[in-house]
């Protein structure tokens, strides 16, 4: 319950911080501490986090912590000086990729990686407009929220410029295309004809696309659309900021999942574990074509922290076994999730991969209208029962679950038998 301290709290917050920033839940949480995929309130009450995909190998994970202090307290300086701290980074991380994904550029958020992203395809390509998915978001700078509908569309907005082109999100639940890879993949084919192929730079998308509602695309939608993409002079550039490192389960990166190889990924949220870190990873031919004498500087991106931080959260999600862990425990979600959709009709779709998951809640399984504001009610419900999760998709009836890698079998187990509860009191 709100205490007089909270509302102080909230009463300061709304005095001198922005007022756009959101709050969570009716009933906010003010968090004090975190350890693993637990967070902690000022009263010390305990909270399952089920959401925060930032926090990957765990809020404050003793080994990134004591990576982090110790390089604190040795050096903290940037990329003008030679380290073999970076380049040990640059080949740990490149090492996970498949060729020719080799060159390696850090900043410090995913807006950032992104908006390098848009300029190296820019400068490879000598081209300016870009496809994208409707409801996407992929950063909060001002061309970022050009190339993200899912603000400029939204409230406050004002529409695309004229070089983004918005194809429809792949919604394999909404679909009406009899094989939705190939139906969806042609609004790409059509915007690319329509548009000119010389004015073509390239393709955005997330490999699973997350505040679109925890979708999984079609199994051939990304290696359609990259060809078609490809075939007039674009490049291809996966958003791997909310799915990358093993949180799909089946793969390290949820492109792969597709079988196909971006010629951009963009990393950011996960890869420092809650420090700033973006990341870029392309090819030396699309680096090379962007070294055309500017020089390319972040004051912050890729300091020593950043990168002794970076390292050491790559190293626990490898020696930690997380992305198996991932699937395990997702497996047993989604099992758990099917079944409770067999009781509760308001269970339209229950989709993912590993720990990225999603649960559409509609009023009418033949309309699937969106039952949008009971999604709302089960977060805040959950909440109450301090367990943590978000609701996204167009219409923010998707419930998502997208914990801290280490959400293990019993935390999977009390978030399932307390939305049901909470489903059957709805
Ligand atoms: C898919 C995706 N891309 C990019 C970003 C931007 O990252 P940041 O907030 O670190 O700038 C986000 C943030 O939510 C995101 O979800």
């Amino acid at each position: 319950m709100t205490n007089r301290f909270m509302n102080q709290t909230l009463e300061t917050r709304r005095r001198l911080l922005g007022r756009n920033l959101s709050i969570a839940y009716n009933d906010p949480v003010k968090v004090v501490r975190g350890s693993m995929q637990y967070l902690y309130d000022d009263e010390g009450r305990e909270y399952l986090d089920a959401y925060n995909n930032v926090a990957h190998v765990g809020h404050c994970h003793p080994r990134v912590v004591r990576a982090g202090q110790e390089q604190m307290a040795l050096l903290n300086t940037n990329t003008r000086y030679l380290s073999d701290l970076i380049n040990e980074y640059a080949s740990r991380l490149t090492s996970t990729l498949p060729h020719p994904l080799e060159v390696c550029f850090f900043v410090n958020s995913g807006s950032e990686a992104n908006e390098l992203a848009l300029r190296l395809a820019r400068s490879h390509t000598n081209a300016r407009d870009l496809i994208v998915l409707d409801h996407a978001y992929h950063g909060n700078t001002t061309t970022l929220i050009d190339i993200s509908p899912y603000k400029h569309n939204g409230p406050g907005g004002s529409g695309a410029p004229s070089w983004v082109h918005m194809v429809p999100q792949p919604d394999p639940y909404r679909s009406t295309h009899e094989d939705a890879a190939r139906g969806y993949a042609q609004y790409v084919s059509q915007c690319i004809e329509g548009m000119g192929k010389s004015k073509l730079c390239g393709f955005i998308a997330e490999s699973m696309p997350s505040v679109g509602g925890q979708i999984v695309l079609p199994k051939d939608y990304l290696a359609l659309v990259y060809k078609a993409v490809r075939d007039a002079g674009g490049l291809c550039i996966a958003d791997e900021v909310q799915t990358g490192y093993g949180r799909t389960g089946t793969h390290f990166w949820a492109f792969e999942s597709y079988e196909v190889v971006p010629d951009i990924v963009v990393l950011g949220k996960p890869i420092g574990n809650g420090h700033p870190l973006g990341a870029v990873v392309t090819t030396r031919e699309i680096a090379d074509s962007f070294n055309n004498g500017m020089e390319f500087f972040s004051t912050f991106g890729g300091n020593n922290v950043s990168c002794a931080i970076g390292l050491e959260v790559l190293q626990v999600v490898i020696e930690e076994q997380l992305q198996a862990h991932a699937l395990r425990v997702g497996g047993q979600t989604i099992a758990g999730l099917e079944e409770l959709k067999s009781r509760h009709q308001i269970i339209g779709d229950v989709r993912g991969s590993g720990l990225f998951l999603g649960v559409e809640l509609v009023r009418e399984r033949t309309t699937l209208e969106p039952a949008t504001e009971e999604a709302n009610e089960v977060v805040n419900r959950m909440r109450d029962e301090r367990i943590l999760l978000g609701t996204d998709g167009p219409y923010h009836n998707v419930l998502k679950i997208r914990p801290p890698m280490p959400f293990d079998e019993g935390n999977a187990e009390r978030l399932l038998k307390t939305l049901d509860s909470i489903l059957s009191a709805l």
